[in-house]
C-alpha cells in the first residue's frame, strides 16, 4: 500500500473528485480526515470507507474560515496523531454556476466569496498544516488549480484569477518548503463530471444533460470528461513516495486540454 501509516487530509472530500481521492487514500492504507462544509455528505463518505475497512474523520469546515480550519487541523492530529499530506481540493464557482460571471455581472462580494475559497483557503489551510509537517520533517501538499487557469472555456475571472493565484502560491510554497521536506505540488484539472456542475444542471433533462456533458468532453484530444476516480491516481503519485523527486510542478490532469483533437 502506497499511503501505509500516513495521515492526510482532503478538503472538499465530501463529494466529486475529492471523495474519489478520501476512497482512494484509504484504501492505500492512509487514515483521512474528509474536510467540507456539507457535514452530511463528509459523513455519508466516512461511513463508506469504514464499510470499506478503512479509518476516517468527517470535519465540518469552511475553507475560508480560519477558526474553522484550525479547529479542522487539529481534531486531525487529535484522532490520528500526526499530519503527512494535505490535499487542498475544496473549491468551485459557488453559487453562480451557470449564471453570467462576466466583469459586467461579477458583483465584489461574488470576487471576495469565491477568492476566499479557491484561494485563500489554501493558504489557511496550508498555514495550520504546515507546523505538524515541520515537526515530522515531512509533508505532502497538493493544490487544485484549474485548466482555466490558463486556458479559460468562459469568462469567470474570479475564479480563473483565484486558480492562477495557485499556481503561484503553489511555486512558493515549493521553494520555501522543500528545505523542510515538504513538497508542494498543483493539479490542473480540465473538465470533470463531479456535482460541481450541478448549479447548471439543475433544470435540464437527462437527454440536455448528457448532451451538456459530451459536448463539454469533445473539445478535448480523449474527447470526453474525467471520471472523479480518475483523479485518484494522479492526487495518489504527488501525495505518495513515487514523487519522491517531484515539488514546484503544475500537473494537468485534462484529457489532453488545452490541445485540440486534430483528427
Ligand atoms: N469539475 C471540474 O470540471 C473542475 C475543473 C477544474 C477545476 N476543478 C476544481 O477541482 C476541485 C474539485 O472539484 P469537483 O468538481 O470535485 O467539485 P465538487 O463541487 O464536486 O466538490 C467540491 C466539494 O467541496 C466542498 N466545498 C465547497 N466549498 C467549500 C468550502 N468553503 N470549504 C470546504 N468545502 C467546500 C463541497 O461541499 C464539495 O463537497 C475544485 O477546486 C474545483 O474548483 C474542477
Amino acid at each position: 500500500m502506497l499511503l501505509e501509516n500516513r495521515v492526510a487530509i482532503v478538503t472538499g472530500g465530501a463529494k466529486g473528485m475529492g471523495r474519489a481521492i478520501c476512497e482512494r487514500f484509504a484504501k492505500e492504507g492512509a487514515r483521512v480526515t474528509i474536510a467540507d462544509v456539507d457535514v452530511a455528505a463528509a459523513e455519508e463518505a466516512k461511513r463508506a470507507i469504514e464499510d470499506a475497512g478503512g479509518q476516517a474523520l468527517a470535519v465540518k469546515c469552511d475553507v475560508s474560515k480560519s477558526d474553522q480550519v484550525k479547529a479542522m487541523v487539529e481534531a486531525t492530529v487529535t484522532a490520528f496523531g500526526k499530519l503527512d499530506i494535505l490535499v487542498n481540493n475544496a473549491g468551485g464557482v459557488i453559487g453562480k454556476q451557470g449564471q453570467p460571471t462576466n466583469l459586467n455581472a461579477l458583483t465584489e462580494e461574488d470576487w471576495d466569496r469565491v477568492v476566499d475559497i479557491n484561494l485563500k483557503g489554501i493558504f489557511l489551510c496550508s498555514r495550520e498544516a504546515v507546523p505538524h509537517m515541520k515537526a515530522n520533517g515531512y509533508g505532502k501538499i497538493i493544490n487544485f488549480s484549474s485548466l482555466g487557469a490558463i486556458s479559460p472555456p468562459d469568462a469567470i475571472p474570479h475564479y480563473h484569477a483565484a486558480k492562477s493565484g495557485v499556481v503561484g502560491l503553489t511555486y512558493d510554497m515549493a521553494a520555501e518548503l522543500g528545505p523542510h521536506n515538504i513538497y508542494v505540488n498543483a493539479i490542473m484539472p480540465g473538465p470533470f463530471r463531479t456535482p460541481f456542475f450541478d448549479e447548471v444542471v439543475v433544470s435540464k433533462s437527462q437527454e440536455e444533460i448528457d448532451a451538456f456533458f459530451a459536448g463539454m468532453g469533445k473539445v478535448s484530444p480523449l474527447g470526453r470528461m474525467g471520471e472523479p476516480e480518475e483523479m485518484a491516481g494522479p492526487v495518489l503519485f504527488l501525495a505518495s513516495d513515487m514523487s519522491s523527486f517531484v515539488t514546484g510542478a503544475i500537473l494537468p490532469v485534462s484529457g489532453g486540454l488545452p490541445l485540440s483533437p486534430t483528427s
